[in-house]
């Protein structure tokens, strides 16, 4: 199939990638003429394992391009696929402008009858509003041709990606046009999920999932932050609850492991659009307000125990920082509690200095610009004459800690554990003093 994507961020970079692979032909359109021509060169703006390659590949093959005309893009397409930014518009809203802007563009440009599948997460009932916008533009035209759009939200989790596309879990589709079911049928035909079936509902509940899903995880993760901090008081060891709870499949695995919080461009949007969405409707979505609150709260616990520690006083205090980034194998900052974490020490007086493998390659460019804040390229060397260093992400390279040069390097011996990736006993064993995320018991004396 001729397969046109508007967006060249990371679901549609991914999509388009992984199409190609699987014998169709791929368009990539962006108004970011600066962002194609990059593209077109093999330079991928995005950090995410086996992106590079696999566009790479998409190039050489002839049958991915990558372009800035939508005109050309849309030439004999079969199949529109939106994957444009939704961002939140700074009211826990969802800004649809580039959605709507590419409802306009399609309704001006459209010469044939083409499904248009929205990819981008987007509000309940945005479908059919898209869906109105474009036959208002095609009406004006006096095109006769039909342009049915349909709600086809994307699972992916950053970091795995590629796999999740070539193996989905689910593909939901929302629309009750027999056609467009058709299309979708064969565009996804070699990366259907094991049930080999697409789940199609109406494109209200398809949106809604998207949604439902992304706060449903970030709930599992509150309540087990919360459950966590309880833990560190009363002796409990919230992994092995973790453990103890997963093997439930009416609960199941994932998503309950304790942290320094959830971070990412989509649980904390989605679901502040959720709350939102559905306060337009008149409904209190009380229980994801909690979550929100309690991951707010979580962000800030490994400074309230580092304030513990320094009677509150950072004056000339190194704290180092290992991770950055959200989560691991990724350069991606959106929503990362590491933010809210420096952003503390930096207002308490502290000199703060961090490493991340992958953000700290693009330092000169790191969104909090300020004198006492440094990174570094070495994990050890930002943390000399440290009196503490936090680990922030669980980069799988941070478990391979050597205690001894650390200890040699750092001025006070303290760790705090934010993703729970050291063995506590083997910290102690190096006499470190180390706290963590409901595993440790905290002493309220
Ligand atoms: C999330 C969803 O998990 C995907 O299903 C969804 O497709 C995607 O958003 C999206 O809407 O595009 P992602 O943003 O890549 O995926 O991030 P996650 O892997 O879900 O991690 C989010 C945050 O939760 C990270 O900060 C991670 O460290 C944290 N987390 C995750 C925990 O603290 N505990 C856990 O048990 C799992």
């Amino acid at each position: 199939m001729k397969v046109t994507i508007f967006g060249t961020g990371y679901v549609g970079l991914v999509t388009g990638g992984c199409l190609v692979q699987k014998n169709h032909e791929v368009i990539c359109f962006d108004i970011n003429v600066g962002r194609i021509e990059n593209l077109n060169e093999g330079n991928v703006p995005i950090f995410e394992p086996g992106l590079n390659e696999l566009i790479a590949k998409g190039i050489d093959s002839g049958k991915l391009l990558f372009t800035s005309s939508s005109k050309d893009s849309l030439k004999n397409s079969d199949i529109i696929i939106l994957c444009v930014g939704t961002p939140d518009d700074g009211t826990g809203a969802t800004s649809l402008k580039a959605i709507e802007s590419c409802a306009k563009i399609i309704s001006e440009t459209l010469d044939h009858s083409v499904p248009v599948l929205i990819k981008s997460t987007v509000p309940v009932g945005t479908s059919v509003k898209i869906q109105n916008l474009i036959h208002k533009g095609l009406k004006e035209r006096k095109m006769d041709i039909l342009i049915p759009v349909a709600s086809n939200p994307e699972f992916l989790h950053e970091g795995v990606a590629i796999s999740e596309f070539y193996n989905p879990d689910r593909i939901v589709l929302g629309t009750q046009d027999e056609q467009v079911i058709e299309v979708v049928n064969k565009l996804y035909k070699d990366v259907m999920p094991e049930s080999n079936e697409i789940l199609v509902m109406s494109p209200e509940s398809s949106e809604l999932t998207k949604y439902a899903s992304n706060a449903f995880l970030g709930t599992k993760i509150s309540y087990m932050n919360q459950l966590s901090q309880f833990c560190s008081l009363a002796g409990a060891n919230i992994d092995d609850v973790r453990k103890g709870m997963g093997p439930d499949p009416d609960i199941a695995p994932g998503y309950l492991y304790a942290g320094c919080g959830f971070g990412g461009s989509c649980l904390p949007k989605d679901i502040s659009s959720l709350i939102h969405q559905a306060g337009e409707k008149g409904k209190d979505l009380s229980i994801l307000k909690a979550v929100r609150d309690v991951n707010e709260n979580q962000k800030r616990y490994l400074f309230s125990i580092a304030s513990g520690l320094f009677n509150g006083n950072f004056q000339d205090k190194k704290i180092a920082i290992w991770g950055l980034a959200f989560k691991p194998k990724t350069d991606d900052m959106r929503g990362a509690p590491s933010l809210t974490i420096i952003k503390n020490l930096l207002d308490s007086g502290s000199k703060v200095e961090c490493y991340d493998p992958v953000v700290s390659k693009d330092r000169e460019n790191f969104q909090i610009q300020n004198e006492s804040l440094k990174i570094g390229l070495d994990p050890y060397e930002i943390v000399k004459g440290a009196d503490c260093l936090i680990i922030c992400t669980d980069w799988s390279e941070f478990k391979n800690i050597n205690y001894e040069k650390l200890g040699r390097l750092m001025n006070r011996k303290t760790i705090l554990d934010g993703r729970n990736i050291l063995i506590p006993d083997e910290a102690a064993l190096n006499n470190f003093e180390y706290y963590d995320i409901g595993r440790t018991k905290i002493d309220q004396t």
